[in-house]
């Protein structure tokens, strides 16, 4: 019986393999996001939608061009689509291999009845057909024994791998950073506002100290070019901070 490989080199270009469901997603974002590719992203960049089929073909180039872009800088890159077809695989290997960075086939195995079942869960546009999801499955099994052959240098089990870790740290890092526990100044005042306007909303806000509009009171302003809109808020009254009005 061959040892279970569990090896990662770093970098490598990493295939998951897996059908709808399976879990694909879930075990790349354990790797920092600018390092996954995931098709369903590339088909969003060019149709607006995760689910459209159509856009497949164009999703596919520009996730090509990005792909050969990161390997040339033998970046570690996590290729998130089902990969259950041969020939995409083949290309994938041929590609990684032009640019010197080893393969690692992670495949991702859980049974077809869950990987059915979650699609429940799912959108309309977002479900993939059960006879889909089983055909997918059948594919990821019965490409298995052949991936070495293939030219993987590594063909990993997901259950194998300890990745949980990897994700926690980082998880932990980016909240030691934004309390300041890092040794940085953290985001202060800035983490109630970033909790309740989102984060795309924190680069355009000002806390002002006083102001007439609300009688000497500190106001929350978010600004976008001259378009401007302030809030008398406390830092701790999310009913007063979610009601903004224009000046
Ligand atoms: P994913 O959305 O990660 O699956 O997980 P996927 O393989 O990428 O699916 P497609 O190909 O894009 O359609 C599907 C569901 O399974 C759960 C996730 O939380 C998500 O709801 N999941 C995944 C688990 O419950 N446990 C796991 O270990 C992995
Ligand atoms: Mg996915």
């Amino acid at each position: 019986m061959q040892p279970l490989d569990t090896t990662i080199p770093e970098p490598a270009l990493i295939v998951l393999i897996g059908a709808a469901g399976s879990g694909k997603s879930t075990w790349a974002s354990t790797w920092p996001t600018t390092q996954v590719l995931e098709l369903d992203n590339f088909r969003a960049m060019v149709s607006d939608e995760a689910g459209c089929q159509e856009a497949t073909d164009d999703a596919v180039f520009a996730l090509q061009a990005v792909l050969e872009a990161r390997l040339a800088r033998r970046k570690m890159t996590v290729l998130d689509a089902t990969n259950t077809e041969a020939a995409v695989r083949a290309n994938l290997i041929a590609t990684a291999r032009r640019h010197g960075v080893p393969t690692v086939a992670l495949v991702i195995s859980t049974p077809a009845s869950v990987c059915v079942e979650r699609q429940a869960d799912r959108t309309p546009d977002r479900a993939v057909p059960e006879p889909v999801v089983l055909a997918q499955h059948a594919a990821m099994l019965d490409a298995f024994s052949g991936l070495p052959g293939e030219g993987f240098d590594h063909v990993v089990i997901a259950e194998n791998i300890h990745r949980l870790e990897a994700l926690l740290q980082r998880v932990s890092d980016a909240r030691r950073a934004d309390l300041g526990w890092d040794g940085g100044e953290g985001l202060g005042d800035l983490l109630l506002v970033r909790r309740y306007f989102g984060p795309e909303i924190l680069p355009m806000w000002r806390w002002r100290d006083t102001s007439q509009l609300a009688g000497g009171d500190r106001v929350g302003e978010i600004r976008l070019g001259a378009d401007r809109l302030s809030s008398p808020c406390a830092p701790t009254s999310t009913e007063r901070a979610t009601s903004a009005s224009r000046s």
